[in-house]
């Protein structure tokens, strides 16, 4: 009975690890048709070439796949002001849920790479305002899984300014099927751009969420 719990207990472990080692892989190790999806991806998304979207390697898999979600159907990034978005909207439009799926899971279990940060304000206002404003859906365990809101920390400071400005300026967080995105919008009214920088410079000092 014991051995029979031992071969079902390992090759359940042997079916985890493989299917797992598939997103752990560097990308040169990929099948050919994986290898041409993830470097048509880091096209864009990499430091190595002219960088126009964010780092994706080690952010939350299931927010990575939502946004393609939203992407590729066009209530993120289908309005014609918004050029970063339109961009992405073209690069993933043409492919198939589980090609964006097997992207989403492989970026976020790669090693997050060495991020700088280069977004100033003043940190000890961001923080009262990032307690005050953001905590509850972004940090808070049950905001956070309720209204599906991604971990902040974990971000480019750049980024978080760029997508601060988006919803601001209304390209993002505006279709009727973007419901999460309204929320995150209507949250951000009552503050100013400078307040919000001052929240991303506190942000931008944590490379994962600190201990309470
Ligand atoms: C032509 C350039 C380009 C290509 C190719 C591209 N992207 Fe993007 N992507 C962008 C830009 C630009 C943004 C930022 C959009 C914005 O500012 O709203 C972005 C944003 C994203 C986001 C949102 C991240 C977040 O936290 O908001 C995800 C996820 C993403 N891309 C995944 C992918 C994946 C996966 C692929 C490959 C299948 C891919 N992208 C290919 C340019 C590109
Ligand atoms: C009512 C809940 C709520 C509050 C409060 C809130 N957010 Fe959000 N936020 C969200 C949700 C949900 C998303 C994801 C939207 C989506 O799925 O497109 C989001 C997305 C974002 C993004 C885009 C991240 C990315 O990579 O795409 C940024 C930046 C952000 N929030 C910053 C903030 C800041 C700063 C505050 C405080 C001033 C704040 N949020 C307050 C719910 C909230």
């Amino acid at each position: 009975m014991d051995s029979m719990k031992t071969i079902l207990l390992s090759t359940v472990v042997l079916l985890i690890t493989s299917c797992s080692t598939e997103f752990t892989k560097p990308v040169d190790q990929l099948t050919i048709e994986r290898q041409t999806l993830i470097k048509h991806c880091l096209t864009c998304h990499s430091t190595v070439e002219m960088q126009r979207g964010p780092l994706l390697q080690g952010l939350e898999g299931w927010y990575l796949e939502e946004q393609l979600e939203a992407f590729k159907e066009g209530s993120r990034g289908g309005d014609i002001k918004d050029k970063n978005g339109q961009l992405m909207h073209s690069a993933v439009k043409a492919f198939s849920d589980e090609h964006l799926e097997f992207a989403a899971e492989w970026f976020a279990n790669q090693p997050r790479p060495e991020i700088k940060a280069v977004v100033k304000g003043d940190i000890t206002e961001g923080k009262e305002l990032y307690q005050e404003a953001c905590y509850k859906c972004h940090d808070h365990p049950m905001g956070k899984f309720f209204s599906r809101s991604p971990d902040l920390y974990k971000m480019e400071d750049w980024y978080l300014m760029s997508q601060l400005r988006a919803y601001k300026a209304g390209w993002r967080g505006v279709d009727p099927r973007d419901t999460h995105g309204i929320k995150m919008r209507a949250a951000l009214q009552p503050y100013s751009m400078k307040q919000l920088q001052n929240i991303v410079a506190y942000l931008a000092q944590f490379k994962e969420k600190p201990e309470e």
